[in-house]
């Protein structure tokens, strides 16, 4: 499973990528607002550290200015990710960015199957389901996940399920096993996969005992 951060906090991402945990990065309006920068100024800061895929969105509705917008994100860096929303406007970019420009496309805002569906056959390298978001309206983004994994898996296709608005630890562990492709998940969300009080207590107990030892390694 890819690990991607979603942030547009330069500091975080440089840290969690020194860590070797970031397989890519994904922003959107919401988080350059956050980081009060520029959008072309941090997503080139960020494609800098990163390798993998570093998703920019569009912020456009309508399928032309959609283009161009894609084209001044897609200058910035080659690893830059257009992102799209799930709009018929925004499949129509989808298919145009990934036949014409050969770039990355990440098709996001998607809360239904059928909508996974559409992203596919417009050929996305990535859709986006929005676990967090789907919770909070009393249903179980799990089951979305779930439902798009085994469409994708009777087609064959090779849009990878990026599982998106991420709040908790358990959120990475059903997706992780249900076979989503892709995590995204805030940095503190990310370092809390690391925790568990039977690794500190056990930590705790061997220094303890290795210091009444008297010994040192080396
Ligand atoms: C994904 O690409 C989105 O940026 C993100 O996961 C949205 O999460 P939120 O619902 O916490 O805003």
């Amino acid at each position: 499973m890819k690990f991607f951060v979603d942030t547009a906090d330069v500091k975080e991402i440089r840290e969690l990528n020194d860590l070797g945990l970031l397989d890519g990065v994904t922003t959107n309006p919401s988080l350059i607002l956050k980081s009060g920068g520029s959008i072309a100024e941090v997503t080139k800061q960020i494609c800098d550290i990163v390798d993998g895929p570093v998703s920019a969105e569009v912020v456009a509705t309508e399928y032309a200015e959609m283009m161009r917008e894609a084209k001044v994100l897609a200058k910035i860096a080659d690893n830059v990710c257009i992102k799209v929303p799930l709009t018929l406007d925004g499949l129509k970019a989808c298919k145009t960015i990934r036949t014409e420009m050969n770039r990355q496309v990440n098709v996001t805002l998607c809360f239904s199957a059928n909508q996974a569906l559409l992203a596919a056959k417009a050929g996305a390298s990535f859709i986006s389901p929005f676990v967090g978001r789907i919770d909070d309206t009393g249903a179980d983004g799990m089951d979305l996940i779930a439902e798009i994994k085994q469409i994708y898996d009777n087609y064959d296709f090779d849009t990878e399920i990026l599982t998106a608005s991420v709040r908790t630890v358990n959120h990475i562990k059903q997706a992780a096993l249900i076979g989503a492709h892709v995590v995204t998940a805030p940095p503190a969300t990310l370092r809390a996969l690391v925790k568990h009080p039977l690794t500190d207590k056990g930590l705790e107990q061997f220094l303890a005992d290795w210091a009444k030892t008297g010994q040192k390694i080396g």
